[in-house]
């Protein structure tokens, strides 16, 4: 009886100690500190600048337009079925809690933008992809929670996280991208090459699951995709038209083509887990970032990352 009793008292503790939820905190004032977002002047946003809380679509579409340095937080959820277009120096953050249902983010021909702790779900293929950065340059996506279902046919919502014509100076870290048909299209179109070729994009530390295709496709430029956990998605990463990919110390369980070519792509693969599958992409040329990283051990990369990515900062 002793013995149980303490054994009782002793799992008690530990469903305590696994209790309170992982919350970071985090400052709005925050720059990247990661990879291609570091580069050309760094990406600062709306650092430094006025800040505003919303909570209506109408407040939100208004306090993100234009270049003026500026804090954008958005509380409680917000509904609709359209795109909400951020401007150039800006940091639109999600309180804890917060949520965008039907309503995508279009980081459209503006520099240095902040987007970090947003919920978006469910929007819809009239309105775009619930995260579009498209003719931009340094913005910095973090811990980001993005999902749809896939109960309705692949094209009835578009991309969660598309980096298209010509993004370059890109960090994707600590976000959670999931429950989708088409995750992640880096690289507008085959044709597209003379304006895609510059892309930079850095890929780390994020959560990939339950999702179908591209994860991501990537065509044409630069990425490097490193501490990435990768769970039941029916594809890996496609590197396609002359990609140059760097991949390191990712971990996959689920799928068969954790990393491959469909067109002309290329990637240095190390110290990856592929859940047993193969790597089929060409070796490329790409093996060296051109800044200064710490990479966990592929053995250690789920356990970081998947309890902490998506919405789970605080402001
Ligand atoms: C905002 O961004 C633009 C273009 O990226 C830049 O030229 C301008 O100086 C910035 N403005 C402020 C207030 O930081
Ligand atoms: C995966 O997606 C399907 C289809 O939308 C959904 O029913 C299921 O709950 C999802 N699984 C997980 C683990 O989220």
């Amino acid at each position: 009886m002793k013995w149980f009793l303490s054994f009782v008292a002793f799992t008690g503790i530990q469903v305590i100690l696994a209790a309170p939820p992982l919350v970071k905190r985090a400052t709005v004032n925050d720059v990247a500190t990661l990879g291609y977002a570091t580069l050309n002047g760094g990406t600062t946003g709306g650092s430094g600048g006025t800040s505003t809380t919303v909570t209506t679509l109408a407040a939100l579409t208004a306090a993100v337009a234009g270049d003026a340095k500026k804090v954008v937080i958005i509380s409680g959820t917000i509904t609709g079925n359209t795109a909400v277009e951020v401007g150039s120096n800006t940091s639109l953050l999600g309180k804890s809690g917060s949520s965008l249902v039907g309503v995508g983010i279009r980081v459209l021909n503006v520099n240095n933008v902040i987007v970090r702790n947003l919920k978006i779900s469910k929007v819809l293929a009239e309105a775009g992809d619930a995260l579009a950065v498209q003719a931009s340059h340094q913005v910095w996506i973090d811990h980001v929670d993005l999902s749809s279902d896939r109960d309705h046919d692949k094209d009835f919502y578009d991309g969660l996280l598309d980096l298209t014509h010509g993004v370059t100076g890109i960090t994707v870290t600590n976000s959670k991208i999931y429950t989708h048909w088409k995750a992640s299209l880096i690289g507008h179109s085959d044709n597209n090459g003379a304006e895609d070729t510059p892309i930079t994009v850095t890929l780390a530390s994020n959560y990939w699951t339950n999702l179908s295709s591209r994860t991501p496709s990537f065509r044409f430029g630069h990425g490097h995709i490193f501490n990435n956990v990768f769970d039941s998605n029916d594809d890996g990463i496609n590197t396609r038209d002359g990609a140059q990919l760097l991949v390191e110390n990712n971990v996959w369980t689920g799928t068969n083509k954790p990393l491959y070519s469909t067109d002309g792509g290329f990637a240095v693969a190390t110290g990856n887990d592929f859940g047993g599958a193969a790597n089929t992409a060409p070796v490329g040329t790409f093996t060296s970032a051109p800044y200064s990283y710490t990479k966990l051990a592929a053995s250690a990369v789920r356990a970081a990352v998947v309890s902490t990515a998506g919405q789970t900062l605080s402001f």
